[in-house]
């Protein structure tokens, strides 16, 4: 496995799989296999409200129910903290919005998955918020071919490749969420994802606009790849949504898709 931001390809049978071999990325493996840690037994739960997740199912929207509402209400003083404390506090140009980075952090931590895995990371900053909100005891991996995150890697494994460079056999897929920010064409992205039966997906960037990449998306939906598609609102009920001199970056579709992992059979 490669180590915490060690830029390398992940190790398969004890050798890095970089220098000496010219074998294809593909054949390379994640090192998946390790257990994930599990919740320990009889600890004190508490009552949970709504999750994230059931409120994108079972709410009409638009308009924006007050189920969401209230959600928002209760994570924010939590968000403003992981805010307040990222290290990037004036990153450069292309990371996602401040809007998106609460709905990333609050989709992490109603999911609760085991694996959280981001493509495209530039400088780490959505990466910062996913690490942040994943549980104790999952793995957090990040794929960039040309930018490397600079944020302290901490509990992330970064990989300096794409995604699919790597065999990622050993992924519990249906507690897996990929957050893809990476500018490929998204439909290619959920094909990999039903390949790999993996079960929840975001994507940035999913614009409403013709010439961009919504439409992709869209196509996925008609193919009964995915079986849920939920586009975030832009919100602006706080002014940390709003301060755009301190984070330029505007609203920009963020879109959770649950993909058909059941159309392969
Ligand atoms: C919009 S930026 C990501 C911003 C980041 N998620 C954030 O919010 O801070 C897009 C990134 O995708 C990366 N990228 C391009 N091709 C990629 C690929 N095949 N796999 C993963 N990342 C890729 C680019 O290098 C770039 O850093």
């Amino acid at each position: 496995m490669a180590t915490e931001g060690s830029g390398e390809r992940p190790e398969q049978n004890g050798v890095t799989g970089e220098a000496e071999s010219e074998q294809p990325a593909a054949t390379e493996e994640l090192e998946l296999t390790e257990p994930v840690e599990q919740d320990a037994p009889n600890e004190t739960v508490e009552e949970p409200g709504p999750t994230l997740y059931q409120i994108l199912t079972e709410m009409k929207y638009p308009p924006l129910g007050a189920a969401l509402e209230a959600f928002i209400e209760a994570g924010l003083p939590e968000f403003k903290e992981v805010l307040v404390a990222h290290p990037l506090q004036n990153p450069e140009n292309g990371h996602c919005s401040v809007g998106e980075a609460f709905w990333l952090y609050w989709l992490v931590k109603s999911l609760e998955p085991k694996v959280v895995i981001e493509s495209g990371s530039l400088e780490g900053y959505s990466l910062w918020f996913l690490r942040q909100a994943a549980p104790q005891g999952s793995r957090v991996l990040a794929f960039d071919p040309h930018n490397e995150p600079a944020i302290p890697l901490d509990g992330i494994d970064f990989y300096p490749f794409d995604w699919m460079e790597t065999n990622l056999n050993a992924l519990p897929g249906r507690e897996t969420l990929v957050f893809f920010d990476d500018h490929f064409n998204q439909r290619v992205r959920v094909e990999q994802c039903v390949w790999r039966r993996i079960r929840h997906t975001a994507f940035h960037d999913n614009y409403t606009r013709p010439d961009q990449g919504h439409l992709p998306l869209r196509y996925a939906g008609l193919a009964d790849l995915v079986r849920c598609q939920f586009i975030f609102p832009d919100l602006r009920c706080d002014p940390v949504f709003t301060d755009y001199e301190t984070n330029r970056q505007a609203y920009r579709w963020l879109t959770y898709c649950e993909i058909n992992v059941g159309v392969l059979g």
